[in-house]
This record gives C-alpha cells, sequence and structure tokens, in this order.
C-alpha cells in the first residue's frame, strides 16, 4: 500500500452517471485528501489524508512529493486520434484560410492523399519516433489512454506498418494505446475499383491481418458522400463485426445520416457530428453509442461545433477528443479544445471533465479508468494550483505538475 498526498482538492468524479446532464455541485471534492494504491497498483480508496493514514498504520513512508498546494483529477482519456503519420499539412491549412476550396487544396497535392503518401513513404523507424513524440505530448497534458488510428496506408502492407508502429509503440510508453483499423478512410486513389470493391478488399484482406498479428481490435469508418456511402458502409460495419471487431465511426461530419447506422450497427462510438439533425441527435442520445465532439476539427476547418449540449439534454453519453491529424485537428490539445467547447455550447465544468475522462474510456470499451474511487486504475494527474476550475479556466495554458500511472509518478 502506498498513500499519495496530501492534495489541496482531489476530484474524484465519482459516483457520476454515465450520461446525460451534470452540473458542478455533483462533483464530489474531497479537500485535503489522499490516494492510496494497493499493491496491484489500483486505487484502494480516495478520502482524507490523514484519516487514510490513522486507518493504514502499516503505512511507514511519510510522503515524499509536496502536494498540499495541488490538486489531482482522474487523468484524461483522448479516444478518437489519428497521430500516427507522415509529412505536414501546414500548406492545407494556410490555402484553406486563404479560401482556397477543398478540391483547389486536393488538386494542388494536399487533402487526405497527400499524408498518405508521406505515410507510406516513411520508414517504420521514423513513424514510430514521430508518433511517439505525439504520445509524449498528449501525456504531458495529461492524458493517459490514448486511441490512434490507422488510416493513412490504405493498402495492406502500409495499412499494417501503421498498425505496427502502434503496437510497437505500445511497448515504449507507459501510457495505454488502443489502436484502430481506419482502412475505411478514404478510397486511395491507386486503388482500381470502386469503393464498395474496397470495403470488400479490406474485409478479405487487411482484417483477417490485423485479427492474426492481434493489432487491433476496433474497426473505424468515413461515411461520407466524399468517403463511403451509407448503405455499403452499413453492410461493411456488419460484417466486420461478425468478425469479431468493435465498431466507431466517422459519422455526420458534413452530411447528414451516417450516426443512425452507427447506432444501428451497435458502434461503441459516433464521432463528429457537426451536421447531425435533431431527429437522429435523439435516436443516438436514447442509443449506448457515445457521442463524441471533435472540436479540434471544428477549429481546425472553422466549421461549426458538434451540437454537444444537445446530446447531453438528450441524455446521451458525451465524450470530447481531439481527433489530432495533420489534416483537420492539427493542434492536439484536448484540455484547450474541451475548454473552447465549454463556452460555445455551454458545458459545465463536470460535463468537460465527464468527456474527457469516464466517458471517453466507456467509448473505448475501458470501464476501469477516468474516476478515482477503489478498483479503478491509479492514472492521475496532478495541477499545482488552489482550484481545479483553474485547470479548464486556463484553457490549456495550466500545464499538468505530476502525471502518474498505476499509482507510479512517471518522468515528463
Ligand atoms: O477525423 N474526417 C475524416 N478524417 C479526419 C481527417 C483526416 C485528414 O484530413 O487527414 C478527421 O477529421
Ligand atoms: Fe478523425
Amino acid at each position: 500500500m502506498k498513500l499519495i498526498g496530501p492534495f489541496k482538492q482531489i476530484v474524484t468524479l465519482a459516483n457520476l452517471p454515465l450520461r446525460g446532464k451534470l452540473s458542478d455541485d455533483q462533483l464530489e471534492i474531497i479537500e485535503n485528501g489522499g490516494i492510496l494504491i494497493n499493491s496491484e497498483n489500483k486505487i484502494e480508496a480516495v478520502d482524507n489524508f490523514e484519516k487514510l493514514k490513522s486507518e493504514n498504520p502499516q503505512l511507514t513512508d511519510s510522503p515524499t512529493l509536496p502536494l498540499s498546494d495541488s490538486i489531482a483529477l482522474p487523468a484524461f482519456v483522448d479516444s478518437h486520434t489519428h497521430i500516427c503519420f507522415g509529412g505536414n499539412r501546414a500548406n492545407d491549412f494556410a490555402m484553406r484560410n486563404a479560401g482556397k476550396t477543398y478540391l483547389e487544396i486536393a488538386e494542388s497535392g494536399g487533402g487526405i492523399w497527400s499524408s498518405v503518401q508521406h505515410t507510406r513513404n516513411a520508414s517504420e523507424e521514423e513513424l514510430l519516433k514521430t508518433t511517439l513524440e505525439r504520445i509524449n505530448f498528449l501525456i504531458s497534458l495529461g492524458i493517459t489512454t490514448i486511441e490512434i488510428k490507422s488510416g493513412y496506408g490504405l493498402d495492406l502492407e502500409n495499412e499494417l506498418k501503421m498498425l505496427r508502429v502502434i503496437k510497437k509503440a505500445q511497448t515504449l510508453t507507459k501510457a495505454t494505446l488502443v489502436p484502430t483499423c481506419l482502412s475505411a478512410h478514404l478510397k486511395p486513389r491507386d486503388f482500381e475499383g470502386t469503393s464498395k470493391e474496397f470495403l470488400d478488399y479490406i474485409l478479405e484482406h487487411i482484417l483477417p491481418k490485423v485479427k492474426e498479428e492481434n493489432l487491433a481490435n476496433r474497426i473505424d469508418i468515413f461515411i461520407e458522400k466524399s468517403a463511403f456511402q451509407p448503405d455499403e458502409s452499413k453492410e461493411f460495419l456488419l460484417k466486420a463485426k461478425s468478425l469479431g471487431f468493435d465498431i466507431t465511426v466517422h459519422a455526420d461530419q458534413f452530411t447528414p445520416g451516417s450516426s443512425r447506422i452507427a447506432v444501428e450497427v451497435g458502434a461503441k462510438s459516433a464521432d463528429h457530428l457537426e451536421a447531425t439533425t435533431d431527429e437522429d441527435l435523439q435516436f443516438l442520445a436514447q442509443s449506448e453509442t457515445v457521442a463524441t465532439a471533435l472540436p479540434g476539427a471544428s477549429l481546425g476547418l472553422g466549421e461549426k461545433f458538434t451540437p454537444a449540449r444537445k446530446i447531453l439534454d438528450h441524455n446521451g453519453i458525451l465524450a470530447i477528443a481531439s481527433d489530432w491529424n495533420p489534416g483537420s485537428a492539427p493542434m492536439g490539445n484536448l484540455i484547450t479544445q474541451a475548454s473552447i467547447l465549454a463556452t460555445f455550447e455551454k458545458l459545465s465544468t463536470a460535463e468537460v471533465l465527464a468527456g474527457i475522462t469516464f466517458r471517453s474510456a466507456f467509448a473505448l470499451g475501458l470501464e476501469d479508468r477516468g474516476k478515482l474511487e477503489k478498483g479503478m486504475k491509479g492514472d492521475f494527474v496532478t495541477f499545482k494550483t488552489d482550484n481545479f476550475q483553474n485547470v479548464l479556466y486556463q484553457q490549456g495554458s495550466l500545464k499538468p505538475e505530476h502525471i502518474f500511472i498505476n499509482g507510479e509518478k512517471i518522468e515528463i
């Protein structure tokens, strides 16, 4: 047993429901709190520090870290990223801001296809190095669980290369990485056949290999006019599901209709939702499928935000993720993005914190993290500040002081 603290405040998020709106007076805040870690590196108890100390006389060690001017929160979970990629699309960003259209950007060598070419040309070593740099940046923000998608390889060799890089990265980081196969990101320009035939190619050639090498047990698809169409996508998702894959969907980013498919196939999450109709939002909100807002994509593209307020008011499960990718969401700072989403969508602090902790963990099928309570994984983040509200108030400019993974402080 190990007791960590005393903290000025611990915000546990314990007892908060999985779905629906939250007010800040529902937050459990423990003043002068301590976190007791057991021999399995899980949380044994979170309570007043002195109380835990007197109840556990076997604890002889005095606290080694000065934490009495710090607050603790559950570590954050980024449930949607594309951080394994080659190249850079700063020119896309500049062109878009100068008023160029999607087509003009693609014609001048930008767009997703440009990232595919750079990713295909990168060696595994290069991809591993840059992916780990991005993982370490996310960890420095207090994010200890990170979903990472393939989707810039778009053929057997390169999709496997990306997923192998993510698997290798897992051996080199203490953060939890959750790989997702996004071979259905776009039909690559060099594929001779229809988009339906490309989906069949994924089912026949890529997914069996992904299974065989145990590279991912989740798959994703971009359902959109410019990518894959609703009917072929639904068929693909059902087949992938029967192969044993969990499902997540890039849904309703520019045109509505696909979040409904996500719900119908029992997806873990439907992400984006900037264009979802009111009717479809209600349908989604009544399901077990998590609705994931990606404010980083709205900020990167200058498009409207996901209607997060409505999702919560309809009693949905709202997660917030960064979508960090080289094209639409180049920032990568989930805390900044979630804070900004809160100001535009009028979200309470509790709703934002839930959206980047246990609700986003649920979207990944991980129910052992995101709250500081008995039995949970010992992942938490501390900030040197006297009030937890300052974390979102400072919109990402207040950096974590320490990051703990499995009850151990890690170097950042
Ligand atoms: O989540 N919407 C499709 N895919 C990504 C963008 C990827 C890219 O532009 O490279 C997204 O926003
Ligand atoms: Fe995305």
